[in-house]
């Protein structure tokens, strides 16, 4: 059995020498995706860690598609993570996490709204399968503060999220590099991967200054004329800064 996703995500920013999560969000028509994805992934996979893939990119392939590109990151000695915000009963989340593994999937980020039960349960079941499970915290859009900005028994919910996640023994939180003030309250607890960082107006310097330990970037590297230029640029602007 190989090491802990934690362990396995930590070694491979370590040999790469960077804490970038590509979010392969790409602007492709089905039929182009499996080769965009392809192209893209090796242009960039020295100066990353992970890739994400979202709904939007695992909803139009096929199992066998999305397998492929699975072996391919991980035959660049990187991680793979299943963003589907989670959030559903026990049985139907365990059904989601055997799918997703069996595609090759490392990690998936779930939503703790479905309650503590239902978070620690559902890392049970991931770790069972060696997978992980990072839960949103406080997410990077303007709208996040109407959820995760919520104020029940005189606090934050994201605070309440937090805690969840932490005694579920998740993996790791997600926490918008838009909110440097809820990335300083809660580093060091859990490994941080922050979002939003470019097209959402966030900052890479700034987010992994203010704790975070993994940066998801995804429109400002894929989008670019020259991915791996902006992919090398951004991982050594962060190699700089000291935490
Ligand atoms: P951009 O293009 O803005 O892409 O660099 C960011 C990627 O991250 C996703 N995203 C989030 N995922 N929690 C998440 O789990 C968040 O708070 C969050 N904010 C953005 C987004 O879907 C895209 O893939």
């Amino acid at each position: 059995m190989s090491r802990p996703f934690r362990e396995r995500i930590a070694r491979a920013a370590d040999s790469k020498k960077s804490p970038i999560v590509l979010a392969l969000d790409l602007p492709a028509s089905t039929r182009r995706l499996p080769d965009l994805a392809t192209k893209t992934i090796r242009a960039v996979e020295q100066h990353i860690c992970a890739v994400k893939m979202n709904f939007h990119v695992i909803l139009p392939l096929s199992t066998s598609e999305i397998s492929k590109i699975n072996k391919l990151v991980h035959s660049c000695g990187l991680q793979s993570i299943a963003d589907i915000k989670l959030n559903d009963i026990e049985n139907t989340n365990d059904v989601a996490v055997d799918h997703l593994k069996k595609m090759g999937f490392d990690a998936v980020i779930a939503n703790p709204f479905m309650g503590k039960a239902g978070l620690a349960r559902l890392v049970q079941k991931a770790h069972r399968v060696n997978a992980g499970i990072i839960a949103l915290v406080y997410m990077s859009h303007p709208g996040a503060k109407e959820g995760f900005g919520l104020e029940v028994d005189g606090r934050g919910i994201y605070r309440t999220f937090l805690e969840r996640a932490s005694s579920a023994a998740a993996d790791g939180i997600v926490i918008g590099a838009t909110h440097l003030d809820i990335l300083r309250q809660v580093a060091n607890q859990l490994p941080v991967y922050s979002p939003g960082i470019g097209a959402q107006g966030g900052n890479a310097e700034q987010a992994f200054r203010s704790g975070a330990d993994y940066l998801i970037i995804g429109r400002s590297i894929v989008e670019a004329e020259q991915p791996a230029k902006i992919a090398k640029e951004i991982q050594n602007e962060i190699s700089s800064v000291s935490k």
